[in-house]
């Protein structure tokens, strides 16, 4: 499958049109951004890494029961995708309390919540992806209440699957993004998961091993990344 028309270009990915109009590539670029765009970057190799990661998890959710749009990893830097109708959304879930959730209501950092959270943000970069509720979601026409609940209850799910395969690999999942698409009636897990889109700290230490080091210049940034890159594609 060759890449046509180029459709997009996002701050950590491109992605293009191909021969086939129900399948998409996307190439994982190394550009970080931090704080929508405030802070930028690069990170060596990142795009290379995340592909990896991003590759080996979504094929891990299909093999527990979760629809994605992954078809199947073409090269080192790009993934062969069912085209999407992106939902406006970004779905957060909470384990531990990390980033903006101990910036707005105070929880110490490093909190363990009992219940997951589960946060609903709007997918508009020139708004910072305000946090919104369901009812917010549904007034402003980026989904309706059916398709919220089938994304909680869907990032539930997966939270439960990647929460079990980070701590085989001694890693603690503390947060993470995740952004569904529509596809022929059906709702489907898009975008990429890893360093970028979760927080991951090492199960013994606490360690940061994600984008927390560029976010806050925490050093390492590049070794953070290949360390999980290692614990998940190299500890099966
Ligand atoms: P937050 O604590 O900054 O709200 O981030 C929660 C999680 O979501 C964290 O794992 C990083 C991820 N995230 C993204 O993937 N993209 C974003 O634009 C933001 C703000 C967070």
């Amino acid at each position: 499958m060759k890449k046509t028309t180029q459709l997009y270009e996002g701050k950590a990915k491109k992605v293009f049109l191909t021969s086939d109009s129900d399948l998409v590539i996307q190439e994982f670029k190394d550009d970080a951004t931090a704080f929508n765009n405030k802070k930028k970057g690069s990170i060596a190799e990142k795009g290379v890494v995340n592909n990896a990661i991003s590759c080996k998890l979504f094929t891990l959710l299909e093999s527990n029961g979760v629809r994605t749009h992954l078809v199947e990893k073409l090269s080192d830097r790009e993934m062969l995708c069912r085209y999407l109708d992106i939902i406006k959304v970004e779905v957060v879930v909470r384990n531990i309390a990390a980033g903006s959730l101990v910036k707005r209501y105070g929880f110490a950092e490093g909190t363990l919540l009992e219940t997951p959270i589960v946060e609903l943000y709007l997918k508009d970069d020139d708004l910072d992806d305000p946090l919104m509720n369901d009812s917010h979601a549904v007034a402003l026409g980026v989904a309706t209440y059916e398709e919220i609940a089938v994304l909680k209850s869907r990032a539930e799910a997966i939270n439960l699957v990647l929460r079990k395969f980070f701590a085989d690999r001694k890693l603690k999942l503390v947060d993470f993004k995740l952004e569904f698409g529509r596809n022929k009636g059906e709702i489907l897990l898009g975008d990429e998961i890893s360093p970028d889109t979760c927080r991951l700290w090492d199960l013994d230490t606490n360690e940061k091993l994600d984008k927390d080091r560029f976010r806050f210049d925490l050093g390492g940034v590049e070794d953070a990344y290949s360390e999980v890159q290692r614990r998940v594609l190299e500890l099966d």
